[in-house]
C-alpha cells in the first residue's frame, strides 16, 4: 500500500498520458479514428486478429478489422486512464453502468469456469449509486447479491463468490470504505472499487489492493458535462482480458469521439480536482454555519479522518448537505439560479439534485432509510465557479424556507 500523495499522478502525467503516438505522427493533437471497417490487407492475419479479440487481446491492432474489436482512439485514451490509475490495462465502455455490467460479466465467467457447486453471487456495500443498486438487486445479470458490512466480508465470502463491489466515496452520503480492509477480506475474490467520486489525482483503489478501479467516466474523467463513458482498469493482464472479451462480444463500446473528449479532459484534471475542491471544502464550512442546514458532509469531514488522510489525497469536490426535509430539498432545488438542479456531478460548473427522488430514486425504501439517504438530503457537485457567487446562490437558496 502506498501514501495516497505520492503515488498520485503528476500533472505531467496528466498531460502527456496516451500522447506518445502524436508526436510520432507529426501532430499536435490526437486524430480521430471514426472507421467502423478497415481495408484487410492479409486474410490470415485479419483472421488471427478476430480470434485473438475474440479472446480478449491485447488490443494492439496491427490489423484492426472492425471497430468492435479495436479502435486507436479509444486505446490511447485507454492507456491515459491506465497511466493515471497506475494499472497496466483500462478497458473503456460507452457509460459507466457498461463497465460495471461488464466487470460482473467478467466475474461471474471466471468463477463459472472454476465450476463451484453454488451459483455464483456477488457481495455489496450499500449506499452505492441508486441504479448500480438496482443492476444488482433486481438480479438482471442473474447474479444474487449479497449485502454486507464492509468489516463483515470476510464471513461471507465463499467459493461461488464471483466479486466484491464497493463504491468509495459512496454515492450520495460520501462515506468512505476502506479498500485495503476490504481486499484484505476478499482473499482470492476480486474486488472492484466504484472510484468515481474520487478520480486519480485523489484514490488510486490498485494502491489500496483492489483487483479493478472503475470510473462512471461522464463525471471526472470527462469533466464537462459532455461524455457518457466508463471505465476500468486492472493490473492483472487476465482481468483486463476477460473485460476486453466482454466489450467485444457484448458491444458494450465507447464512441471515438467520446474518447477523444474524454483524453482531451485529462489534462485539465488534476487542476480542476483541487480548484474545485478548495472551494467545496469553503463551502462546506459555510454551509455548516447555515441556521437552515442540519447536517454537512464530505469524505473525512465529520468522520473517518484517519481512513480519508490514508485512502484519499484530499475530501474532493462533493458535498452532502441536510436540509430537513423533501420540501425544503425541493425549495433550494427550485430556487438555484448558478446552480444547475441536475443529476451527474464532476463538471465543471456546480450541479445539485435530490438523490432521494432522483440517483437513488429505484432504491428500496428500507435501504435509503438504512443507509441515511434521507428525504432532505441534497447531493451538491462543486465546480469551478467562484465560490463567493456560488454561496450567494446557495444561501439565498437555504434563505427561501425560512
Ligand atoms: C458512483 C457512480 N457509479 C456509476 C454511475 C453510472 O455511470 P453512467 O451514468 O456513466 O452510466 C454513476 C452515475 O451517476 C455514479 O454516480
Amino acid at each position: 500500500m502506498s501514501d495516497p500523495a505520492a503515488s498520485s499522478p503528476t500533472r505531467t502525467d496528466a498531460v502527456h498520458a496516451g500522447r506518445t503516438h502524436i508526436r510520432q505522427a507529426g501532430l499536435h493533437a490526437p486524430p480521430i479514428d471514426l472507421s467502423s471497417t478497415y481495408p484487410i490487407s492479409n486474410l490470415d492475419a485479419a483472421g488471427d486478429s478476430i480470434a485473438n479479440f475474440a479472446q480478449g487481446g491485447d488490443g494492439d491492432a496491427n490489423e484492426p478489422v472492425y471497430a468492435r474489436l479495436h479502435n486507436p482512439t479509444v486505446a490511447h485514451a485507454e492507456t491515459a486512464v491506465a497511466r493515471l490509475e497506475g494499472a497496466s490495462g483500462c478497458v473503456a465502455f460507452g457509460s459507466g453502468m457498461a463497465a460495471m455490467t461488464a466487470t460482473l460479466l467478467a466475474a461471474r465467467s471466471a468463477v463459472v469456469e472454476d465450476g463451484p457447486d453454488e451459483n455464483p453471487h456477488v457481495i455489496a456495500v450499500r449506499p452505492m449509486y441508486g441504479t448500480g443498486d438496482h443492476l444488482l438487486s433486481s438480479g438482471l445479470l442473474g447474479l444474487p447479491v449479497r449485502w454486507v458490512d464492509p468489516n463483515n466480508v470476510r464471513t461471507h465470502v465463499t467459493r461461488a463468490t464471483a466479486l466484491i463491489w464497493i463504491e468509495t466515496p459512496a454515492n450520495p452520503t460520501l462515506d468512505l470504505i476502506d479498500i485495503a480492509h476490504v481486499a484484505e477480506q476478499a482473499g482470492q475474490v476480486p474486488v472492484c472499487v466504484d472510484s468515481t467520486f474520487a478520480p486519480p489525482t485523489l484514490q488510486r483503489p490498485l494502491d489500496h489492493g483492489a483487483t479493478f478501479s472503475m470510473h462512471s467516466a461522464t463525471k471526472f474523467l470527462g469533466g464537462h458535462g459532455d461524455v457518457v463513458a466508463g471505465v476500468v482498469s486492472s493490473n492483472a493482464k487476465e482481468w483486463v482480458e476477460r473485460l476486453r472479451h466482454v466489450r467485444v462480444a457484448t458491444g458494450a463500446l465507447l464512441h471515438p469521439l467520446a474518447a477523444y473528449l474524454l483524453h482531451r479532459s485529462l489534462p485539465s484534471l488534476p487542476g480542476r480536482v483541487s480548484r474545485a475542491q478548495a472551494t467545496s471544502m469553503e463551502l462546506a464550512d459555510r454551509c455548516e454555519g447555515h441556521p437552515h442546514v442540519d447536517h454537512v458532509n464530505m469524505p473525512g469531514r465529520t468522520q473517518q479522518h484517519e481512513l480519508c488522510d490514508r485512502q484519499m489525497n484530499g475530501p474532493g469536490t462533493m458535498i452532502a448537505l441536510d436540509v430537513g426535509s423533501k420540501e425544503r430539498a425541493r425549495a433550494v432545488m427550485q430556487s438555484v439560479r448558478l446552480i444547475t438542479p441536475a443529476v451527474s456531478l464532476g463538471s465543471v460548473d456546480t450541479l445539485i439534485q435530490h438523490p432521494a427522488s432522483l440517483t437513488h430514486g429505484v432504491v428500496n425504501e428500507q435501504a435509503k432509510d438504512d443507509h441515511c439517504i434521507t428525504p432532505g438530503l441534497l447531493r451538491l457537485s462543486v465546480g469551478l465557479e467562484n465560490t463567493d457567487d456560488l454561496w450567494d446562490d446557495l444561501s439565498a437558496a437555504l434563505e427561501t424556507f425560512a
